[in-house]
Order: C-alpha cells, then structure tokens, then sequence
C-alpha cells in the first residue's frame, strides 16, 4: 500500500485521542501533519473545542496557523497533555530514533512536558533494534563542531554533516546536525546519556523511554500498540 496512505492512516488515528479542552504537542513531519490537520477538522466541525496546541518547530507553527489550531507556549501552557509526533524507527520497546526533519531539540522539549506522547508511523519504521535503519541525528552547537564530531566518532560513529545544498542544514535553533550511524544499538539508554553528558551537543534523536502508545499503520490495518 501507498506510504503517504499508511501516514495518513495512523496520523488520523491518533487524531481520536484528542479531547475538548486539553492542551496538545503537534508533532513535525509528513507523518504527524495528518493529525494535525484531522484536528484542525474537527476543531471547525465543532467535534473539538477549547484546544490549545504547542507546536514541536517552525514548519509545525506555520501549518497550524494556516489550519487555524489555536497555538501557544510553553512559557503559557507548561504540561501538555498529549502529543502526537512521528518517528524514524521505534524498536519493541517503544524507544525512538527522531529528527529526519531536523526538528529533534523542540521535539523532545515538547515531549519532555506531555502527560502522553503518541508516536505515529507507518509499517516500516519498526524495527527490531534502533539502528537498523537509521543514524542517530545530533544537533550541535556552532561553536567548536569539530570536537563534537570527532567525539562521535570516537564513540563509533559514522558521521556525517547534514546539509541543504550547498550550505549546512540549520535548525530552528540555529544549530546544525551531524547525522551518526553507530550501526546497532545495543544499548540506547546507554548512548542516550553518553551523548547527554557532552557539552557542545545541544540534543540527540534518541527517545527514550518516552513513547506511551504507538499507532502503526501497515498492509494488514492499523494497530495500536500500548506500553504495558
Ligand atoms: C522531525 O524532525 C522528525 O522527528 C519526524 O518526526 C520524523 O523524522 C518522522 O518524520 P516523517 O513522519 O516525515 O517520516
């Protein structure tokens, strides 16, 4: 089946979470904007009311403004009662590899602040081990970038500068990302504080231990995975 279909699918699923009245994360990516668009429907259908949505980055902010979701802050609203977010890859225990668009550090600082954070994606972002088919994205301060990739390469990365073109990719912090393939990770948590611990990165693509229910769209129908 057609991936922008099995996006759309679990995007619109974990749309159903949503209730009146909550304050809601809007994930990043071509997973997660199909929920929030099925959220913006139901906000003008009247099926919603009274939400107050965080968006996780830039691109995030400006679909919803366009959509016409209520936004704000987390200065304003500081615990946030669900997010719906995508994933690169998500291994069997629900812990996730994030930031193919870059937008990890807003992500994961929104993450950070959700009561329950659903992770929608389609069929093919499950796997057995994080590392299987995804580099860790590490986004690092300007200053002294050097140091840090040649600290991941230390760790057993395979690293790489992302770009746009001709220029360094810049996040919406202004930071850029070296994308670090460690091959399989046999022990995230593990990496997850290692990389925590240096200064000079300002965050990681590794969630973990964040993810409370998981909606996997695929060629056999929708399933909606929860943590024990
Ligand atoms: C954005 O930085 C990412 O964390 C996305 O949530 C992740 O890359 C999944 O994106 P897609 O749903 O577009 O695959």
């Amino acid at each position: 089946m057609n991936t922008q279909i099995l996006k759309q699918q679990a995007g619109e699923t974990a749309a159903q979470f949503v209730e009146s009245g909550m304050v809601i994360g809007l994930g990043t990516g071509s997973t997660a904007i199909f929920a929030t668009r099925r959220i913006a429907q139901l906000l003008h259908s009247g099926e919603l009311c009274d939400i107050i949505a965080i968006p996780t980055s830039l691109a995030t902010e400006a679909d919803a403004r366009e959509l016409g979701i209520p936004l704000s802050t987390l200065e304003r609203h500081p615990r946030i009662d669900l997010t719906i977010d995508g994933a690169d890859e998500v291994d069997p225990d629900f812990n996730v590899i994030k930031g193919g668009g870059g937008a990890l550090l807003r992500e994961k600082i929104v993450a950070q602040a959700t009561e329950r954070l659903v992770i929608v994606v389609d069929a093919s972002k499950l796997s057995q081990q994080l590392g299987t088919n995804w580099a860790v994205p590490v986004e690092v301060f300007p200053f002294g970038w050097h140091s840090q990739a040649a600290f991941l390469r230390d760790l057993g990365a395979g690293v790489v500068l992302r770009d746009s073109g001709e220029d360094p990719f810049q996040t919406d912090q202004g930071n850029i990302i070296l994308d670090c393939n460690f091959g399989l990770i046999a022990d995230p948590a593990r990496l997850s504080q290692t990389l925590n611990a240096r200064a000079g990165i300002a965050e990681h693509g590794l969630f973990i231990g964040m993810a409370r229910d998981v909606i996997v769209a695929g060629a056999e129908g929708i399933r909606h995975l929860r943590k024990a």
